[in-house]
């Protein structure tokens, strides 16, 4: 595991950013793992930049999202599919028809499989340890799969909507197992609420308690965190 700490939030999503569009460079026919939520938002913006300035393309990229929420439809403001609109499809030259987000109707891992597999995967950490939607007490042998979301992702998560409006507490998420099977995995950590879950991460057993532990079992992993995230290390 490589642990990559920044000065502080902004210069850790540029290291971040500068992974991918490196990455992208060498690769530009890569398949991409993305993440949503709030930590990754400034990265895609860089990729955006990048995109503008003709320093990579999309053109034949592939992603796969690690998640989506069920009982929203998929136009919804808060859906990851708008999410990931917003934040970068609309603003780049991939192909609507390479980006795919897992749902009821397909067998996700094995589509993740028959394109080649994911590359290089980007991470965000859930304060309760949970990678993609996959909550404490998730199986590491687990696949793509409906998942019910856990009160505090459910707190944590509640910011982005509306007050009065309807918070899914449901998902498809995808499995650990498909998680771990990536290449690469880069994962972002920010903010002082994430420290006492990095430190968990990095320093704690390997346990289906605190799903994001097996990442120490990753051979290929990089996080970068700032000294926020960091400061329990
Ligand atoms: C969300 C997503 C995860 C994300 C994590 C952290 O609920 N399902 O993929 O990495 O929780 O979110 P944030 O970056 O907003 O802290």
């Amino acid at each position: 595991m490589k642990l990559h700490i920044c000065d502080n939030k902004s210069s850790a999503e540029k290291a971040c950013a500068e992974i991918f569009i490196k990455h992208l460079q060498s690769n530009p026919k890569a398949n991409l793992g993305l993440a949503t939520g709030g930590t990754p938002v400034i990265v895609y913006n860089f990729l955006v930049k990048a995109f503008h300035f003709s320093q990579i393309s999309f053109r034949h990229i592939k992603t796969f999202n690690l998640d989506e929420y069920l009982g929203i439809h998929a136009l919804h403001a808060q859906s990851y599919r708008s999410f990931m609109k917003k934040h970068l499809f609309d603003h780049v030259d991939i192909l609507p028809l390479n980006c795919f987000f897992p749902c009821e109707e397909i067998n996700y891992d094995e589509a993740i499989k028959l394109n080649g597999g994911i590359d290089i995967q980007l991470l965000g950490l859930g304060t309760n340890g949970h990678i993609a939607f996959n909550e404490p007490g998730s199986s590491f042998d687990s696949s793509t799969r409906k998942v019910k979301l856990s009160d505090q992702t459910l707190r944590d998560n509640k910011r982005f909507f509306q007050a009065g409006e309807f918070q899914p507490d449901t998902a498809i998420s995808m499995g650990i197992k498909s998680i771990i099977n990536a290449k690469e995995i880069i994962m972002l950590v920010t903010g002082e609420h994430k420290a006492k879950a990095l430190q968990q991460l990095i320093e704690g057993n390997i346990t289906e308690k605190f799903p994001a532990s097996i990442l120490q079992a990753h051979s290929n992993i990089t996080i970068v965190a700032d000294l926020n995230a960091a400061s329990l290390l």
